[in-house]
């Protein structure tokens, strides 16, 4: 399909416009007091997620002139491509279906189903024989009181998607095993871990869409060694590979394997077999519950109109934000020490996908994309950079995550917590304007509000496929192609250099900076 690049549409421009006469000074404080209903208009209830915008620098005209601007650039065209299996990743003519994976077999005879799963069908039978059956290793494993370690080797959304899951429904999780997960080519990283563990008592899960990816193999080479020096001889029980090149993981002798597809992206394969350590933690059952709620969200994506849609009116003010506003970053707050790799695993997410300076087509575009995206959880992040969120020269948007009922029973925090997040996002809006000097604060911070009523599987599959459907739809407006990663590549090619030249010293050819490193480099 053709897409309309954002800024050569009527919108773009009407919403300059705007942004010049009312945008730029816009104060949500204001229109807290004087709109009626503006709480009410600008929240929603989602699938398992209600969010408040009202604290955003957006009204309703500007929300009626984004929208315009998602017509205009075909986002609902685009969105039915998504779900329709087009190639919409054209740089690597791949078809983007993380979504299928959580698609039930049920949907597909279901009224109001996405037209497109009668063609898919052959994938969606694959996806679910396979989902079985790693389901059913990971429930046998679940059972196995004689494996107490899962170590899990992979990077990026090998690593922090399973991480960031197995911690947040750390209160699911079975009793008596251990999760590790080794990521950095450090070897500190594995070491460490590889002093804490028995080979007869632990399972290695090799996570690789490529199985080719350097860090990842490196490390299980070292993994594999270290099982074998140690006794280890059973294999097949010890090591399984996750991975869509099953053929790289049985030359490399692991012959217990987990297949996906080409059309996962590894920023969206936290639902497919590289989900293998979620499933064990939480179990089949568990692990069906997160695919259903993340189902829910898509089907809200799929079929709600543009105005009551989550995931569009947060990708929309994305846009305004980062266009107009002209703000950089992103902050994530979530208040839920379980969700502490949230912002990494968003980081990956939001970055990977529209970081990017070209359009689909390869053309340069004249705006800004990605912005940074950052955070650490509440409350400690406000004994560390939210003076600066407060009081500093930047508007950086926050996120807020609060989750409504704690699963402990330790009195008083919860209540001090939920005052925390709530007072945060207060201080940032009502700032304190009559103080002078130091302790003036600006106010009209802009925040957004997510609230879960329990950190459940339920409710963490759909977070996860708001927030990938988000980064959908801006990147969509901006006309890039939200599915590769070139930008990873140049560095890849470079460190295989440097490695031949720290071996032997040869620094021909490079600049001045780097031959100096590399010289300090080399042992002595
Ligand atoms: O280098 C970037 C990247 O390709 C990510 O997109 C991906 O999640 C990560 O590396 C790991 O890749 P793989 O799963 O193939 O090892």
């Amino acid at each position: 399909m053709s897409r309309t690049r954002c800024d050569r549409t009527p919108a773009w421009a009407a919403l300059q416009a705007a942004f010049n006469t009312s945008g730029r000074t816009f104060d949500a404080r204001v229109a807290l007091a004087h709109e009626p209903n503006r709480f009410e208009a600008l929240s929603q209830q989602a699938p398992h997620v209600f969010a408040d915008l009202s604290k955003n620098l957006v009204d309703a005209p500007t929300e009626q002139l984004l929208l315009d601007l998602a017509q205009q650039c075909g986002l609902a065209q685009h969105r039915e491509a998504l779900f329709a299996g087009e190639a919409i990743n054209n740089t690597e003519q791949r078809a983007v279906m993380h979504w299928l994976l959580r698609t039930p077999v049920a949907a597909a005879g279901a009224v109001g189903a996405n037209p497109a799963l009668a063609a898919l069908a052959p994938e969606l039978s694959q996806v679910h024989a396979t989902l079985d059956a790693m389901l059913a290793y990971a429930d046998t494993v679940r059972a196995d009181a004689s494996i107490t370690d899962v170590v899990n080797i992979g990077i990026g959304g090998s690593d922090l998607g399973p991480q960031m899951a197995v911690l947040a429904l750390d209160a699911f999780a079975v009793k008596g095993k251990r999760f590790h997960f080794v990521s950095n080519v450090d070897g500190h990283e594995l070491d460490r871990v590889l002093q804490s563990v028995r080979p007869q008592s632990t399972l290695f899960l090799i996570a690789s869409k490529t199985f080719t990816t350097i860090e990842t193999m490196t490390n299980a080479v070292s993994a594999k060694a270290w099982f074998e020096t140690q006794g280890g001889t059973d294999t097949a029980r010890h090591f399984a590979a996750l991975t869509t090149n099953v053929a790289a993981a049985q030359a490399f002798g692991i012959s217990t394997t987990f297949g996906f597809w080409d059309w996962v992206g590894g920023r969206y394969s936290l639902w497919s077999a590289i989900g293998l350590p979620l499933a064990i933690a939480i179990g089949g059952a568990g692990f069906r519950e997160f695919l259903a709620g993340a189902h829910d969200m898509d089907e809200h994506f799929r079929t709600a109109q543009l105005p009551s849609n989550l995931p569009v009116r947060l990708g929309l003010l994305d846009v305004w934000y980062r266009n107009f506003h002209g703000f950089g970053s992103r902050s994530i707050a979530p208040y839920h020490s379980a969700l502490r790799r949230l912002p990494a695993y968003l980081q990956q997410l939001e970055m990977e996908s529209n970081g990017k300076r070209v359009d689909a087509s390869g053309a340069s575009l004249p705006f800004a994309t990605s912005p940074v995206l950052w955070g650490e959880p509440g409350t400690n992040g406000q004994h560390a950079y939210f003076q600066m969120l407060h009081q500093g020269t930047d508007v950086v948007p926050v996120e807020f995550v609060a989750v409504k009922t704690a699963r402990h029973s330790l009195p008083g925090h919860h209540t001090l917590l939920l005052a925390n997040v709530l007072a945060q996002a207060q201080a940032l809006l009502l700032g304190q304007a009559d103080a002078g000097g130091h302790k003036h604060f600006s106010g009209n911070r802009p925040s957004t509000f997510f609230l879960l009523d329990d950190l459940t599987p339920t409710s963490l599959g759909a977070l996860i496929a708001l927030q990938e459907h988000r980064v959908f739809v801006s990147g969509s407006l901006w006309g890039i192609n939200s599915f590769d990663q070139w930008g990873v590549e140049l560095g890849k090619v470079l460190a295989k250099d440097v490695q031949a030249r720290l071996l032997s010293g040869h620094t021909e050819g490079l600049d001045a900076s780097s031959a100096g490193l590399l010289r300090l480099l080399r042992p002595a």
